[in-house]
């Protein structure tokens, strides 16, 4: 397996849309199906989430000053797909806004992956040596195992998003 942390976060990728496309071609009245999408997209988007966040970003940030925007950019297209995982981790399937808040987040996030692999990944690979890569990839892997699998909901998150769905 390659430890080279460009070709794992594609892999991540390429699963999270994999869980996308399953989640739109399934029936609208298959409440069961996509209940269990919802908890997998959910688990797969925030340990993907939390290894973008502690390895790439920053290191990125450090050695890759020309790409600042980029890395900046993403943090805000993470935060609303933070957002909108902590909503629909709230959320039953049996509710009016199940549907079309899935399909939000999974329009957001299909764009900021279209863009780390298309835009600035790229720009990653060039900038950064084979062995920076896959030093960090080897600590994406790490951090795989202890990465958390759902969004912690603060009383204070919770009640905002109690509001918003009521
Ligand atoms: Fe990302
Ligand atoms: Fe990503």
């Amino acid at each position: 397996m390659s430890n080279d942390a460009i070709v794992l976060l594609k892999n991540d990728h390429k699963e999270i849309r994999r869980l996308f496309r399953e989640f739109s071609s399934s029936g609208a009245e298959a409440h069961a199906a996509q209940a269990s999408l919802a908890t997998k997209i959910i688990e797969a988007l925030t340990v993907h989430t939390y290894i973008e966040k502690e390895t790439m970003y920053p290191e990125v940030r450090a050695l890759l000053p020309d790409l600042e925007d980029d890395v900046l950019e993403s943090y805000e297209e993470h935060h609303v797909a933070d957002v909108l995982v902590a909503e629909l981790a709230a959320t039953t399937p049996d509710a009016e806004r199940f549907h079309a808040k899935t399909t939000v987040l999974i329009e957001n996030v299909t764009h900021h992956m279209d863009e780390e692999e298309n835009d600035w990944f790229p720009k990653v690979r060039a900038g950064l040596g084979r062995k920076q890569l896959q030093d960090l990839g080897a600590k994406m892997i790490e951090l795989q195992k202890t990465a958390p699998t759902g969004p912690a909901q603060p009383s204070a998150l919770k009640k905002a998003i109690d509001a918003v769905i009521a």
